[in-house]
């Protein structure tokens, strides 16, 4: 049985439907801070199969011990946290707490009860501002926010948990720009409020909901002048954690995987992608560049495919296509 935390949220739903249809047991939980039981009820539509999940936060241990008494768990799959990039600077004791603390009661409970595996979704924010690009996994590390490091931080956690337990073992998913939503526009992402990252941003001003949307910057080094990004299909990403699991019951110890496409997409390129295979106009307008964002960022995949046999299928009008199937009518 394969715990999900964070089970309804964008991606943990999507990997929910891949695990499922994979013929895994699974039993989930989330606290609903960002996502809904819609994405539960989904999920069992989408795989046609029912399985046990919960409500439980990961900063109150009893709520989780429950599943860990109820449940037979041989790995955990490890979505739930906060990712705010911004309210993290706001509030960084928050996402201290929320992400770093509450992993460390789910790994308590993971020694408590046996539990050997852990899949744990990172970041390429710990890559901080790579110095050149394609990004691998040697690269040096840092952080220029509270959300960066505490994905830094649990990295460094799960590292020493390796070191201390030979019989213990990780994958650490290094995941570039997720994007996309499932063929079905059943699930996706919907975030509250005005979303800070491309995909919905754009979303929303194809849907008049934002008058104009603002390109950060057009003096970049970069073919177009916009920023580089490494955007990924989350229904590919959701394949990864399946190639992860199985990487990591063959093989103990720490094992750290870029999931990108390796290939990088400027912000005009998925304007105008999405403008065109939707039919839709996505006004703009170019304003300065954001603090803190780098010019180009994409990944070197090779690891992956190397070691767990896994790439990335679905291209860029894929991810606009799905996105906005998901989105147009909510
Ligand atoms: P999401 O917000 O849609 O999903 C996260 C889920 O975790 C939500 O359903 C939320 O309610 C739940 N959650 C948060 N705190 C919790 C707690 N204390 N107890 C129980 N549940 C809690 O985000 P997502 O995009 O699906 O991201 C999943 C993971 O991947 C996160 O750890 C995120 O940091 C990481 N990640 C996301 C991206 C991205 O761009 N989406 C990129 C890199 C890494
Ligand atoms: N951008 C715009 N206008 C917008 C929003 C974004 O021009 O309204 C540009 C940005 O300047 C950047 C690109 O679009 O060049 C992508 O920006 P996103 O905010 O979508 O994504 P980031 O690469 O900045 O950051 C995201 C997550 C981070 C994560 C990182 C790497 O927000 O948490 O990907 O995984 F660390």
């Amino acid at each position: 049985m394969i715990l999900v935390t964070g089970m309804s949220g964008y991606i943990g739903s999507h990997t929910a439907v891949a695990l499922l249809k994979a013929g895994k047991d699974i039993v989930g939980f989330d606290n609903f801070y960002n996502s809904s039981f819609e994405a539960v009820k989904a999920v069992e539509s989408l795989s046609g199969r029912s399985f046990p999940f919960y409500e439980a936060d990961l900063r109150d241990i009893d709520s989780m011990e429950r599943i860990f008494k109820e449940h037979n768990i041989d790995a955990v799959v490890h979505f739930a946290g906060l990712k705010a990039v911004g309210e993290s600077v706001a509030k960084p004791l928050f996402y201290y707490e929320n992400n770093i603390c509450g992993t460390v009661n789910l790994l308590k409970l993971m020694e408590k009860y046996g539990v050997m595996r852990f899949v744990f979704s990172s970041s390429a924010t710990v890559y901080g501002e790579p110095k050149s690009v394609p990004i691998n996994e040697d690269f040096p590390l840092s952080t220029t926010n509270p959300y960066g490091s505490t994905k830094l931080y649990i990295e460094g956690i799960l590292k020493d948990m390796c070191k201390a337990n030979k019989e213990f073992s990780v994958a650490l998913l290094r995941y570039f720009n997720p994007i996309g939503a499932h063929e079905s526009g059943l699930i996706g992402e919907n975030p509250n409020g005005i979303p800070n990252n491309l995909m919905p941003r754009i979303c929303q001003t194809a849907k008049g909901i934002m008058k104009s949307l603002t390109v950060f910057g057009d003096d970049y080094p970069t073919p177009d002048g916009t920023g580089v990004r490494d955007y990924i299909h989350v229904c590919d990403l959701a394949d990864g954690h399946i190639a992860a699991l199985d990487k990591i019951e063959k093989d103990t110890g720490v094992h750290i995987y870029n999931l990108g496409t390796g290939k990088g997409y400027s912000v005009y390129d998925l304007i105008h992608t999405f403008a065109r295979v939707n039919g839709v106009e996505v006004p703009y307008t170019v304003c300065p560049r954001r603090p803190g964002d780098v010019p180009e960022m994409y990944s070197d995949p090779s690891k992956a495919k190397a070691e767990l046999g896994w790439e990335a299928r679905l291209g860029l009008e894929d991810m606009c296509r799905s996105s906005w199937s998901f989105i147009k009518d909510k």
